[in-house]
């Protein structure tokens, strides 16, 4: 790994703004290889062990976040008039994306990273990443719901959906397994059945499930068991 400044490696490797970076390191908080350094500017190798008031900071290639997006949030990185998720997540130097998307009333599991390799396999039809959504509706579905949803079914515009798995739950809400990510697809799913979907938060993906401590809008990294997870989920075709 090449050189680079001190109050930069901070900035990439941690969730301290530059800014910030630079008022530890003045604060005697930063040690490399067991000594305080008090410039910002100095050169060190990532490889060094950097140490924040005695945690070791590890120099990740990426990072990857799970969020449990709130209801009226964009899941983009940019956006001329909404908030996106992006912007909600502080992490440093990281070029951070969604995974994906949600729609904007939709809330649950969204994974945000840098890693467009995974990403890219994550999102892939070829790799049949399960996710499962909750939701409630409204209306009466087709008696046969769950057996149509497993054959694949029509939900217009010429698309026809892959085997899915419906749970059907208490009155009114019920779970929607898919492995595919047309768009308001699962709102469309459940039109072609009959019910209207009135709620919607997908709380799994890819073998993981959506940490139940995460309130709406909160995030944390994942675990590296968990990476180790999402990683065998986009590695099996
Ligand atoms: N399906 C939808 O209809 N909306 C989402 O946000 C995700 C899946």
């Amino acid at each position: 790994m090449k050189k680079m400044r001190l109050d930069k490696f901070l900035a990439t490797y941690t969730t301290l703004s530059r800014k910030e970076a630079k008022r530890s390191i003045r604060q005697g908080e930063i040690q490399v290889d067991g000594e305080t350094v008090l410039e910002g500017e100095k050169k060190i190798s990532p490889c060094q062990h950097i140490c924040m008031r005695g945690q070791r900071i590890e120099a990740k290639e990426h990072i990857y976040i799970m969020m449990n997006k709130s209801a009226g949030v964009l899941s983009a990185t940019r956006d001329k008039n909404d908030t996106t998720v992006v912007e909600c997540v502080e992490c440093g130097g990281h070029e951070l994306f969604p995974v994906g998307r949600l729609d904007k009333d939709t809330e649950g599991f969204l994974l945000l990273t840098d890693d467009g390799k995974l990403a890219h396999r994550l999102l892939s039809p070829a790799y049949h990443v399960p996710k499962t959504y909750y939701f409630t509706y409204e209306g009466e579905l087709v008696e046969n719901a769950a057996e149509l949803v497993a054959e694949g079914i029509d939900i217009g515009g010429g698309v026809r959906t892959k085997a899915g798995i419906l749970r059907l739950l208490e009155t009114g809400t019920a779970e929607l397994t898919i492995e595919e990510g047309k768009y308001h697809q699962v709102k469309r799913m459940i039109a072609a059945l009959g019910g209207r979907v009135t709620y919607l938060k997908r709380i799994s993906m890819a073998g993981l499930a959506l940490d139940d401590n995460l309130r709406p809008g909160e995030y944390r990294e994942l675990t590296e068991d968990e990476l180790a997870v999402l990683t065998e989920s986009a590695n099996r075709s």
